[in-house]
């Protein structure tokens, strides 16, 4: 719809619209990071992969002493044991995904025989049932185990959605996304975007809601509420039930476009998963 309204735009309304109206994901991606960093002056840049705590000094203090002996140590080590075991046909996921399976920087990926974002945990799964094993269950358990093995031994690699200008479903895939994010919904009508970018740093019953921008950087994570750990796309769901709406499908279409376009958009910051969380 922008497209068509450009040449009308340019005509009419001058040359600041017209700039507004072909913008596409880099503008997105340089606006989103802009209006975090004037909203969060005090936070520098790469901060922002600490979610709620690079906003919340106050909670930062016990998050740093947690982090000294992390909860999702355990989690790593039951990874690292997935990771290597055999499968029935003598394989293992080293044989996908390398053998220190040090890939989350690829991660989501635009595939472009089927025309999907494909996450990592997606990625692992269907490594396991290219073997004849069976898929985990996602959001938590081994799935995340792996995800924090695999996470931990990316750490520092750089946040670097692609989105090929050759095939423009992929486009469309990061504008479902995109519009997800901003589109209200569930009982009580909010938007990611209400939450983590108009009203970020503000609190919501007992919770400071985080900048999006970092979104995407720092899974799996520990959660002392969960008192395990659990995927990004679990804390979507998490986030969907708190307006009461209604969940979508771990791995569809809706989630991994709106991974999508939070990978996006935490361009340029680095993974640091996996992390705890209140
Ligand atoms: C009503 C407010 C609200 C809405 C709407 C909402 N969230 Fe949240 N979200 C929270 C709160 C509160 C937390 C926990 C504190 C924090 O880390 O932000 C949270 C946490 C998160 C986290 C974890 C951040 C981290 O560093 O651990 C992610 C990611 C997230 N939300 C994404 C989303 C997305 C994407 C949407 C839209 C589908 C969404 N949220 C909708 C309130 C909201």
């Amino acid at each position: 719809m922008t497209k068509i309204m450009r040449p009308i735009a340019i005509g009419l309304l001058g040359l600041s619209v017209s700039a507004a109206s072909v913008a596409g994901p880099e503008e997105d991606r340089k606006a989103f990071r802009k209006f975090y960093e004037n909203r969060f002056p005090d936070t520098p840049v790469a901060d922002f992969q600490n979610g709620i705590y690079s906003i919340l000094p106050e909670a930062r203090e016990q998050w740093e002493s947690i982090e000294e002996f992390p909860p999702y140590e355990l989690a790593i080590e039951e990874g690292e044991t997935l990771y290597h075991a055999k499968f029935a046909n003598g394989k293992s996921l080293a044989d996908c995904f390398g053998d220190d399976g040090a890939v989350r920087g690829e991660y989501p990926k635009w595939d472009k025989e089927r025309g999907m974002v494909v996450t990592m945990e997606r990625a692992i799964n269907e490594c396991r049932e290219a073997n004849g094993e069976e898929p985990y269950r996602y959001y938590k358990g081994k799935i995340a185990a792996v995800s924090a093995y695999m996470s931990w031994n990316s750490r520092g690699q750089v946040v670097n959605t692609v989105i090929p200008s050759d095939d423009p479903r992929a486009m469309e895939a990061y504008e479902s996304g995109k519009e997800h994010f901003y589109t209200k919904r569930g009982q009580l009508n909010f938007a990611c975007a209400d939450c983590h970018m108009y009203s970020s740093g503000m609190w919501f019953r007992a919770d400071m809601t985080s900048p999006a921008f970092g979104h995407a950087t720092s899974w799996p994570v520990f959660r002392s509420k969960w008192q395990e750990m659990g995927t990004l796309q679990r804390r979507l769901k998490g986030c969907h039930e708190s307006i009461r709406a209604e969940p979508f499908k771990a791995q569809g279409p809706e989630y991994s476009n709106l991974e999508y376009f939070i990978s996006y958009m935490s361009n340029g910051l680095e993974f640091n998963g996996p992390s705890a969380r209140k």
